[in-house]
């Protein structure tokens, strides 16, 4: 009888695999074959490759087609090629394709579930519309001063570091010392907290941005859960962000904000920026912003004037805090990375820079 059975279960299975990932036939779109349950990024989630490398695999691998497909578990995913096609979608046709597609339920996750990255529909585009004017050109620019001082930090800091060492010279992770960089910007444009994390290795702040940032190989598997199987991650309570994390950052945010409010403390900084969207009374009031705005913003704005504009809780504003932290801290260091590996192996660049920087003609 056993027997019977887990053949049947087998049939059963090889069956409800072979329609699951049937889906790309029916429309002829073309497809490496993926792996039953993993789809065709497993190795990704054992963190064997890199995901960008996973993803450069399904781009090059099907010369001369416009779009390409591949399995992210068993959820079918368009790469879209073209770029035409992609205006098509991004601008001309948005209003079809305007969610991101993971969904994390504010009822299991409070935090990131409110953020701007998880948000669909009208609450996207309510929040959306009332977070763009903070991000103008003019406004970034009053940022600049904050990242100048840090940048100075970092300086001294690799010189006292290098004067300690009785070589004169220092071996350096560059990717530990851009992800610090990038954290100690976040915190100061962010919150006006002067953090130096090279000189304090362990300093709070570090650790929980790290941690907020970094996707371990279970984070990855909740975030390909969150849009495969949603239901069951909603039946488990699986929240996205792990306690600590959010106690942390709500309360940072909570006690800025109630510092700034006693003290009458404006400084132009996201915390300001953030606190003066949730009250209406940010505007992008640039002109040359007002120039530079692209079509995507347009059309944003104009859907939104339709919609009903919904207050924000402590929680949503927390949430855009939260999210400006993790989406700029990897991306960030990332870049840094990249940029000091290039100057590197481009000396000639690097001395160029070099003299710029120190305000000799180029
Ligand atoms: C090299 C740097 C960066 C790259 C390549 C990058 C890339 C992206 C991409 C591709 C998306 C769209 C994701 C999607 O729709 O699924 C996105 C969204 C977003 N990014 Fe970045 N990003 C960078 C830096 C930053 C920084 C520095 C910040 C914040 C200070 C930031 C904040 C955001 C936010 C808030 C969203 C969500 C926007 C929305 O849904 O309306 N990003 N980014």
């Amino acid at each position: 009888m056993i027997f019977y059975i887990s053949i049947a279960s087998l049939v059963f299975l090889f069956l409800y695999y072979r329609l699951l990932y049937s889906r790309f036939d029916k429309y002829g779109v073309k497809y490496h074959k993926p792996l039953p349950l993993v789809g065709n990024f497993g190795q990704v989630i054992i963190q064997r490759k890199f995901f960008g490398d996973a993803l450069s695999d399904v781009y090059y691998g099907f010369p001369g087609q416009r779009f390409v497909g591949y399995y992210e578990f068993v959820s079918p995913v368009i790469l879209i090629k073209d770029i035409e096609l992609m205006k098509k979608i991004a601008i001309q046709d948005f209003e079809s394709f305007l969610d991101h597609r993971v969904y994390i339920s504010d009822e299991i996750d409070q935090l990131f579930g409110r953020t701007l990255f998880i948000l669909r529909g009208n609450d996207w585009k309510n929040m959306r519309a009332k977070l763009s004017p903070a991000f103008t050109s003019a406004k970034m620019k009053q940022m600049l001063p904050f990242m100048v001082e840090i940048g100075k930090q970092l300086t001294s800091s690799l010189v006292q570091k290098i004067g300690q060492s009785k070589t004169d010279s220092l071996d350096i992770d560059i990717k530990d010392l851009s992800n610090r960089f990038a954290n100690d910007i976040g915190a100061f444009c962010a919150f006006g907290l002067k953090v130096d994390s090279i000189s304090e290795p362990d300093n709070k702040f570090f650790k929980m941005g790290f941690k907020a940032s970094n996707f371990s190989s279970w984070d990855l598997l909740k975030f390909f859960g969150y849009y495969s199987v949603p239901y069951l991650m909603k039946l488990f309570k699986i929240s996205f962000l792990t306690t600590d994390t959010k106690d942390f950052f709500v309360n940072l945010v909570l006690n800025t904000m109630k510092d700034r409010e006693i003290h009458n403390t404006i400084r132009p900084d996201l915390m300001h920026l953030l606190m003066e969207a949730r009250t209406g009374r940010l505007s992008d009031d640039d002109e040359v912003d007002k120039d530079q705005k692209s079509s995507f913003t347009a059309t944003e704005e104009k859907n939104v004037k339709k919609n009903e504009q919904r207050a924000w809780t402590d929680y949503d504003l927390i949430a855009q805090a939260l999210l400006f932290i993790i989406a700029s801290y990897e991306t960030i260091s990332t870049t840094l990375s990249f940029l000091f590996y290039e100057l590197a192996v481009n000396p000639n660049i690097q001395e160029r820079l070099k003299r710029c920087v120190c305000g000799h003609q180029l």
